[in-house]
């Protein structure tokens, strides 16, 4: 008797874990009401962890564009960590804050430093701002997370010492 209690068991949990399956499937992006589809769509948006991701590379390129010579592409690249930046503003809200014054604080005067190309005033601005972002991953948990730059121009298919001006007009752009 007990044994059959036991196969009972598991035909109800295989059922249930198959209507669950079924109800999951049906949160698909293509299927249901739109509001169902939003959520499943937000859902599976880029978080803070890809954003990061991004942010690390370009915050590197941009290090080694401008003592490179490559002001146009540092320039570049700085504006580009700024809209992933600006998609984890809107994917994780909760952190657009902290976000919004790491902007202020450290990569304005980043931007300001590249516009003059100024290294003597770039380079003390880049060591801040790396620390502002650690400063941050250790204020939500993260300390395990310390950026430091290459020390060494990162393998890339870019040319850091390629000489240009920081002329990257971003208005040029089509919507
Ligand atoms: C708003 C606070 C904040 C700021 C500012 C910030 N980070 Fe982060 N960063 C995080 C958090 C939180 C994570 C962990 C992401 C997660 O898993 O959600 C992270 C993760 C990372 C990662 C690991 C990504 C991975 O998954 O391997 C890197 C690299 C990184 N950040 C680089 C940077 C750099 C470079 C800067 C500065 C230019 C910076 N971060 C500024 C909060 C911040």
């Amino acid at each position: 008797m007990k044994r059959r209690w036991g196969l009972w068991g598991c035909i109800m949990l295989s059922v249930c874990s198959l209507a669950w399956a079924e109800e999951k499937a049906g949160q698909g992006i293509y299927e249901g009401p739109v509001e169902q589809r939003v959520k499943a769509l937000a859902a599976i948006q880029p978080g803070l962890g890809g954003g990061m991701n991004e942010i690390g590379s370009r915050f590197a390129n941009l290090y080694w564009a401008a003592n490179g010579g490559n002001w146009g592409l540092a320039q570049y690249q700085l504006k580009e960590l700024l809209e992933a930046q600006e998609v984890a503003e809107t994917t994780r809200p909760a952190r657009a804050p902290m976000l919004k014054a790491f902007e202020q604080s450290y990569l304005e005067p980043l931007a300001a430093a590249i516009k003059k190309k100024d290294l003597s005033q770039f380079n003390p601005r880049f060591a801040a701002a790396e620390q502002g972002c650690n400063a941050c991953h250790t204020a939500l948990g993260y300390g395990f997370l310390r950026y430091h730059v290459p020390k060494r121009p990162p393998p890339s298919w870019l040319n850091f010492t390629l000489k240009t001006p920081p002329n990257y007009d971003e208005k040029s752009e089509p919507k």
